[in-house]
């Protein structure tokens, strides 16, 4: 049974790392989704065997019944996992993905925070039962004073250095507490439970840094000596406190950032859970999900032109930035309504359409689909270009795009589409904002600076539809909307589009 219980955890492995391979990208991502979801079917069956493999050892001792008992709970543990992510994945919207995201997140650092715990206690009881053991048959103080030894009480965790153990145990706790309480703030800000502004006070990163000393110190106490009683619940509760102090100075719009990072945070916790007790499986499952976290983590960042330090300690959004036209000279933006619009777009030979986050408040994919195929039924070559951190969350557009059944082919990335913007007839910039704000080239002083940007601005004509000159999630004013070759058409996304399908369908 060891031996199929081992086969069963390589190809849990093999399922991991050929999904995450797979989830890069669109067209193999759902099929990636299913063969992850078979790795971790066959690491459960795998522990399944490894319990019914030491139950049947054990019924020779005769102390079957602790084994029968651990059987319960892995399937009862599995009852209740199918019974709530069933129903959750299948009835959460695609907006709410990353609240959803992030209470997954926090789950998984519980089970590691749970795990280390579960394994520290473990070594704590057969630890009491060995001294007393020791005490009852030979009654000296000085065989207790060796087996209360550091080394022979962290033996009782079966294996390994009893440092590295203790250590392991104390990460497990430290980076699961804070990815437990840090993914529920996200999640609370995200479906705003509570505000989603950033949370600042005066010397609150020192405050924050002090935090993480005194915890590290209790952690080397623990390390150090682990029978003190009062460590253990303290560095646990504050590893809790320490989550939301680091999640409440971030603004709500930065959470999917942070959301990724905890992600990341969750697969080390389970990483260290992982060599806490021994388990190989554990380990690769957790440097994956670990890696992947922080690449996504820097992907986003790189695209935002932010640095992490400056998403996670900025306190970005807590400043009310003022509207286009509000500042400065006020400057006018030529406007035009969906009926006029059609007759630039009915002569158009190529149209690139810009989804953003305004599109998604909209739910216009389905419509943008049909004004595709409108187009290219009228002889236009049309193509989406989509930008990295467009929307809210990773791949945000791709998702609403697919769910309107857009083919791949049709969506480019920002390096595709650039180069020949000045032959595109007509950019349809359908509730985006930052992610075509010309500042982000020519301005130094604008946040936006340096983050790569759809260069719209360069085709023959512009066609911005959003419901007024309010700025974006960077509360910064987009140049573009008074540039010669730009048009604003007001109104919500849904309802231009339509009309504008409209204006087609009545052709
Ligand atoms: P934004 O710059 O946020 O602009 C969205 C625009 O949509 C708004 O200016 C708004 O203008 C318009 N809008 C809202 N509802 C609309 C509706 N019903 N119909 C039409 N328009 C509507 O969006 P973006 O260009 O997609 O850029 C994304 C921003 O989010 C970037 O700054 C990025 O750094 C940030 N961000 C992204 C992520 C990820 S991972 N995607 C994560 C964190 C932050 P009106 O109010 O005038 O309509």
């Amino acid at each position: 049974m060891q031996v199929l219980a081992t086969i069963l955890f390589v190809l849990s492995g093999i399922g991991f790392i050929l999904g995450l391979r797979m989830l890069g990208r669109a067209e193999t991502a759902r099929k990636g989704n299913l063969v992850s979801a078979a790795g971790m079917g066959s690491a459960v069956l795998g522990t399944l065997l490894v319990i019914l493999d030491e139950r049947r050892g054990m019924a020779i001792e005769g102390a079957a019944n602790a084994s029968s008992e651990a059987l319960l709970y892995v399937a009862g543990g599995l009852l209740v996992g199918v019974l709530v992510g069933i129903p959750a994945a299948r009835l959460v919207k695609m907006t709410s993905m990353p609240e959803m995201v992030a209470i997954f997140n926090g789950f998984g650092g519980a089970a590691s925070l749970l795990v280390g715990w579960g394994t520290f206690q473990r070594a704590s009881t057969s630890h009491r039962a060995a001294r007393s053991a020791i005490d009852a048959v030979e009654g000296s103080p000085v065989s207790v004073e060796v087996s209360s030894s550091l080394t022979s009480w962290l033996g009782a965790l079966g294996g390994g250095e009893g440092h590295f153990i203790a250590a392991t145990i104390f990460l497990a706790i430290l980076i699961g507490g804070v990815t437990f309480t840090g993914s529920l703030i996200a999640f609370g800000k995200l479906s705003g439970f509570i505000p989603t502004r950033p949370v600042l006070y005066k010397g609150q990163n020192f405050v924050n840094g002090l935090l993480l000393l005194i915890i590290v110190g209790a952690g080397v106490l623990l390390v150090m000596n682990p029978e003190e009683s009062w460590v253990l619940p303290a560095c646990i509760g504050l590893s809790f406190v320490l989550g939301v102090a680091a999640v409440i100075p971030i603004g709500g719009g930065d959470m999917p950032v942070v959301i990724s990072l905890l992600n990341s945070y969750s697969g080390l916790a389970a990483c260290a859970a992982g060599f806490a007790t021994n388990n190989l499986l554990l380990i690769i499952v957790g440097a994956l999900v670990g890696a992947s976290g922080i690449i996504l983590t820097r992907i986003m960042c790189l695209a935002m032109n932010r640095s992490l330090t400056n998403v996670l300690f900025s306190g970005f959004g807590s400043v009310t930035t003022q509207a286009a036209g509000e500042k400065g000279e006020q400057k006018e933006a030529r406007s035009m309504g969906p009926g006029e619009a059609y007759y630039v777009l009915e002569a158009a030979s190529s149209v690139l359409i810009v989804p953003g986050y305004g599109m998604a408040v909209a739910q216009a994919q389905h419509a943008v689909k049909e004004l595709a195929d409108r187009l290219e039924a009228n002889g236009c070559e049309v193509k989406f270009a989509v930008h990295p951190v467009a929307g809210r969350m990773p791949g945000h557009m791709n998702v609403l795009l697919a769910e309107a059944n857009v083919p791949y082919e049709q969506l480019a990335e920002i390096d595709d589409v650039n180069p020949s913007m000045e032959t595109v007839d007509v950019a349809l910039v359908i509730g985006a904002n930052d992610v075509v704000n010309p500042d982000a080239k020519n301005e130094p002083s604008s946040p936006l600076y340096g983050m790569p940007i759809v260069e719209v601005d360069r085709a023959r004509n512009v066609f911005i539809l959003k419901r007024s000159l309010r700025s974006g999630f960077a509360g910064v004013e987009n140049p573009l909307f008074f540039l010669e070759n730009a048009t604003m058409i007001f109104g919500d996304a849904k309802a231009t589009i339509e009309a504008l399908v409209g204006e087609f369908k009545s052709d």
